[in-house]
Parts: C-alpha cells; structure tokens; sequence
C-alpha cells in the first residue's frame, strides 16, 4: 500500500498543503516542475508530443493556426476517436484487457464486461446498423441513453462512421430532447425503454416519444434494458437489438479531418435556449488522451470510475473517450448511490477494486451527511488517486474526501473545466502538486491562462477578478455554437477580445500561481454539479399561463452547491396556493427536468424595477442571501424590497 501522502504545514497561517509523496512522484506520467516552462514556452510543441502517441490516418501539416473564432489544430490531420479508443490497443495486442464495466443498479444483476475486442466488435456492429438506417458522415445522431453499455457503444459508433453524436441527459424532460433535436435537425435518436432508478423501473421510451414528436427525428432506435412494454411505432421505432444482430462486424473507421465535428453537446448560456457546442475531432481527443492520463495517473489496467452522466461533457471526456483512449477499464453504473443502501458507491469500489475516483462536490458533501460508516464498511484501498469536479469544493468536504475516502494516501486532483473546454484546463498534477483544500491549482501544462480585471489587465497574487485562457488556446477548446457563431463571439470574445477566452468564471490566485474558483459571474448556476441558466428555469415558469412574471436567482445551498428561486408574479385575479406551487414545479419538470426545479417558489406582488421597467435580480439576490441590497436610488419601487424581504422569509 502506498504511503500517506506527505502532510506539510508551511505556514500556520495558510491552509493546508499536501505534497506528493516520493512512490507517486515515480509511478505517475510527470514529476518535474520543469514541465510548465517547457510546455508553456511552446505549447504547440507540447501538444504535438502528446499527439504522436495517438494515431492517424495522415499526420497534420501544421500545428497550429489562428484566426478571430476560427482556430484550428493539427491542420490536415486525418484521424478517428473510435479507432484511437479501440482499434489502436486490438493493434498493440491489447484486445483481451477489459475496457468498460457495467455495473447495473439492482443488486441481483450481474455485472457486465467487456473487453476491448467485444466493445469493438459492437461499435462496429452498431455502426453498420447505423449506416443501414441511412446515417452518413456529418449527419447528427441524438443520443438520449441511461447509464448502459450501449450509452458508451452508441457514442463511439456514431464517432466511427463520422456522424456527430448529441446526447441528451436521460433526465432531462422531452422539450429538452426535442429543442436539442431541432436544433441539430437529427433524423435518429438512440433511446432506451427504460432504466433502474433507486429501486424502480422508469420509462424513458414515453419521454422519447414525446420529444420526437414535432422534431426532425425520423428513426427511433430503442435499447430493450428493463423489458417494459413499450409502444413501438410502425415504420419509425426499431429495436437495438433487432438491428444488430444481423449487422456486420467489419467496420472500418471513417478518416476524419482533425478539424471536423465529433459530437454537439447542448449547455446552458445565459440565455433560455441552450447552445450546441461543437467540439473537434483531432485537438478533441488529443486534449482528451492527454488530461485523462496526466491528470488521473492513468495506466493500463485501471478501473477508473467517472460518477458523471454521459450526458454532460465529464461523461463524454472521463468516461468514455479519455479512459478508452489511454486503454483503461471504464466503469459505468447506472443507478443511484443510496440503492439498496448509502453504502453503494463504496460497494462498487471494493466490488470492481476501482483505482481512481472522480467525482462532483455534491456528492461529497452528501456522502458526509450519509455518515463515516458507509465508506468504513467497505475495503478502499485499491484507491490510489482521487478527482473532484463541476463546482467549487469547500474545505470540509476536500478534508473529508481526502481522509475518509482516500485514507490520506491519495491526492486529490480538483479539475477545473467547462463544457466549452472539452477537457480538463485547471488542476494541479498529481506528481507535482501540491494539493490544495478548495484550490484548483495552475493550469495544466500548455494551457496559458490569467486572472483579469473586467478591463483585461491582469491581477497579482490574491486579487480577484476573471479567468482568461490565452491563445494558443488548447487543442479541445470548442470551436463554436452550432448556428450561431455570432453568439459564440459575443459569449467569449467580447470581453477580452478573440486570443483570450472570457470563462464566466470568477477566480483569485496564490503567490505560487495557484487558483481558486470563486464561481459563474454570470446567470448560470451549478445546481447539485448541474449546470443550468436562472433563464431556463424562468422561461420554463413563463410557459405556465398563470405566471404574469417571473424573476429566479440563484442561492447557495448547504447540499447542493447553489440552488434557483423563483419570484413569480400571478395573473391577476389568481391567489396563490400550495397547488399552484406544485403546480409549477410540475411545470418546470415538463420543459426542464427534474434538474431545474426551484427550490423555493415566492408568490410576489411586485419585484424591484428600474426606471425602464427591467428586473433588477441583483436586488433579489442580495435578498435570498441575506446579504445587503446596496444601492436602492435607481428603482421605480424601492418598496417592493422590504415586503419581498418578509415573503422570502415567510413562504420557506
Ligand atoms: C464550474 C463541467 C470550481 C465552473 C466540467 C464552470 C468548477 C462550470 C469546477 C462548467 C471546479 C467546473 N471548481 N468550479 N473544479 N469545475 N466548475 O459546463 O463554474 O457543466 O464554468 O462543465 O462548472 O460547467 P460544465
């Protein structure tokens, strides 16, 4: 077993600083500091090195170009992240090695794995079924999958054959699936009938249906997983399992230009309407392989668990692509960590002897609540390196994670990212360190970045202002928004102009560079690790024909990170009642999901107001967090204050 990391108190004033011990300095990928000089004097180079260990069709022609929103890298490139997941470790005699366990939530079903010459074989099976249904290159699939093999399958199939995948969380409401469809004008979604959810069979195939409806989505492929009856629709619906069994499973990958799209993933801006981001083919997985190796110590013949839905980018890059890429074992589980008991979690690390952990603060912090004997129940020593991602982490929670979890052997790498940046850009490594309670770290190597003042001069030590990243930008970062490329420019390059990326995110640094996130300073909220816009959640309550008004700010929570509440003004004549309460949250369900529902609703008669009659929700934000409302000169109906002071109070 590896020793404790080494504990070091440099200064009685500070917080607590762990440094990697003398065995992790030489099992990990890189142990010298030395390395930031080097990758950020070139970071063309650096990224170039790492590319050489993956495969192309064609080598690139140049590294690097830059133009305003239109950057691109490995310039001629040809490529595949299904055949560098797959066909590159078949190659090197790695076929037998297992690349994805699939661990079901009810207890009594066994768990799944399978190699990587089974995973390919059925990438390759799925791929030609999906060439049958009339998918070709650059076509967009939606994908709106549980946590199954066939999430991972669908993904890589799709990526194969060229055709960008645009998967949709499984918990999000049929309008979502539908908007997101439109959007990228799929003709073919993959679905499922259903999935575990603690304990219970939930349909998804009815969610499906109805977010088909009204879409462009002409074919619908249904994964049988729970064995409900489900209707299938003549002509359109067809089974999974139908398709493949017949397929063939010779399916060579497609040789895609390095700068071609490999997926859209959907994520919340300041605005109500989700945007698409796109992401590449070649700088995607470079970026991918890179940080999921460095970052994770990944070697061979790990288990490393990404607790993330495939739906969001951390299931995209962590449990799929990066992991496949550098040839560990995937695991993926489907259901809840509380089923049958609070002991799951750390029943499927002693169960499947998992290495590496990666998970969101909110689970942390509910885990803590759930109590020390839960993880005391179970063998955790086959962890060695321990990740943390999505939101800011507090320091009682890292402390914890750290001891109870890690038994004070494993670093704790706090990954710093955004749907944007495809993978991972901020966090410290694990032969460097040093790991640093609620600090992210420096930027991983090659990727330039600062803190800024809102007019672009950067900030010294301890000052806290916004976080830039810098041309060279780095291989993963998005390319744009699908069909708005005016909005991409405005959304990240207003700011600072087009070679240095605006983030949202406020941030502070140390004398040793190390930085903090201090969060959106933007209408975006992280709810439980979820990202989701204040707009969506007030658009969706718009759509109720009671709602005159709404107005939703965020909140911290003890639990959750930060969670929405709505102030919401009903139609007149309409009193409000817990019915209409329930009411709307039923609303919010139906056009969001259970992910954007408000935590508190308050019936108002009046919000405060500018002279020009726009909401002025920095006052109602003061107001849910007890802070100080400031300046009150420049309101139409200063009044409005005080009485939504007590309602806040009172309608708990
Ligand atoms: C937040 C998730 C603090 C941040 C990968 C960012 C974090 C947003 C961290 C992106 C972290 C992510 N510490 N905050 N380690 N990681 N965030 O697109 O506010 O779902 O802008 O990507 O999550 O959320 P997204």
């Amino acid at each position: 077993m590896p020793d404790a990391i080494q504990w070091v108190k440099k200064d009685p004033n500070k917080e607590d600083v762990f440094w990697p011990t003398a065995e992790l300095k030489q099992r990990t990928w890189v142990s010298d500091e030395a390395i930031y000089d080097q990758a950020n004097a070139d970071p063309e180079a650096f990224w170039a090195k790492h590319a050489e260990d993956l495969h192309w069709f064609k080598k690139w022609d140049k590294t690097y170009e830059f133009a305003p929103q239109a950057y691109k890298w490995f310039i001629g490139g040809k490529t595949n992240l299904s055949y560098n997941s797959l066909d590159r470790h078949i190659e090197a005699g790695k076929g037998d090695n297992i690349a994805l366990i699939w661990e079901p939530e009810p207890i009594k079903e066994e768990a799944v794995k399978l190699t990587y010459k089974q995973l390919h074989e059925r990438v390759c099976k799925f791929a030609n079924a999906l060439k049958d249904l009339g998918v070709k290159k650059g076509d967009a699939v939606g994908i709106y999958l549980p946590m199954i093999p066939e999430a991972v399958i669908a993904m890589q199939a799709c990526v194969r054959i060229g055709a960008p995948h645009s998967v949709v969380f499984s918990a999000f409401s049929s309008e979502s699936l539908r908007d997101r469809m439109v959007d990228c004008g799929a003709k073919v979604i993959i679905t499922a009938d259903g999935y575990y959810r603690r304990g219970k069979p939930i349909n998804l195939k009815k969610s499906a249906d109805a977010g088909v409806e009204d879409s462009p989505v002409k074919k619908v492929v249904v994964v049988k997983r729970t064995g409900a009856e489900v209707p299938m629709t003549e002509g359109r619906d067809v089974w999974y399992q139908d398709v493949v069994a017949n397929a063939s499973s010779d399916c060579p990958a497609e040789q895609m230009d390095s700068e071609d799209l490999s997926f859209l993933l959907y994520t919340s801006g300041t605005t109500g309407k989700p945007k698409g981001i796109m992401h590449t083919t070649g700088g995607y997985a470079v970026q991918a392989y890179a940080t999921a190796k460095w970052n994770f110590d990944m070697h061979e013949g790990d288990v490393f668990w990404c607790t993330a839905d495939v739906g969001w980018i951390t299931g995209h890059t962590y449990i799929n692509y990066g992991p496949l890429m550098n040839g560990a074992t995937t695991l993926v589980y489907e259901g809840s960590p509380d089923t049958p008991d609070t002991g799951r979690f750390w029943a499927i690390v002693e169960k499947h002897k998992v290495t590496q952990l990666y998970t969101a603060p909110t689970a942390i912090r509910m885990f803590i609540k759930w109590g020390d004997e839960w993880p005391a129940k179970y063998d955790l020593t086959s962890l060695r390196l321990l990740g943390t991602v999505g939101e800011p982490i507090n320091v009682d929670a890292w402390m914890w994670y750290f001891n109870v979890v890690g038994g004070g052997r494993c670093p704790i790498i706090d990954t710093w990212w955004q749907t944007e940046t495809g993978a991972n850009m901020v966090n410290n490594l694990p032969g460097i360190g040093p790991f640093i309670p609620a600090i992210a770290g420096r930027p991983f190597p090659g990727v330039l970045g600062d803190i800024l003042d809102s007019g672009g001069t950067p900030l010294g030590p301890n000052e806290g202002g916004y976080l830039a990243i810098f041309s060279p930008f780095p291989p993963a970062l998005t390319r744009g928004i699908y069909g708005d490329m005016d909005r991409f420019k405005a959304q990240y390059f207003a700011e600072y102009g087009p070679e240095r990326y605006f983030t949202s995110d406020g941030a502070r640094r140390d004398e040793a560079g190390n930085i903090r996130i201090t969060g959106r300073v933007d209408d975006v909220m992280n709810v439980a690790g979820h990202r989701l816009a204040t707009a969506e959640v007030e658009s969706a309550l718009a759509q109720n024909d009671k709602v005159s008004e709404v107005a939703v700010v965020s909140r911290p929570h003890g639990l959750k990170g930060e969670v929405p509440v709505a102030f919401v003004l009903l139609r007149g004549g309409i009193e409000p009642s817990d019915d209409i309460r329930k009411e709307l949250m039923a609303t919010v369900n139906q056009v969001i999901g259970p992910t954007g529902r408000p935590d508190q609703i308050v019936f108002a008669h009046d919000v405060p107001k500018t002279r020009s009659g726009k909401i002025m929700r920095r006052v109602l934000k003061a107001l849910v967090r007890n802070e100080p409302v400031g300046d009150l000169t420049t309101l139409q109906n200063p009044e409005s204050v005080d009485q939504l002071k007590e309602l806040v109070r009172h309608q708990e």
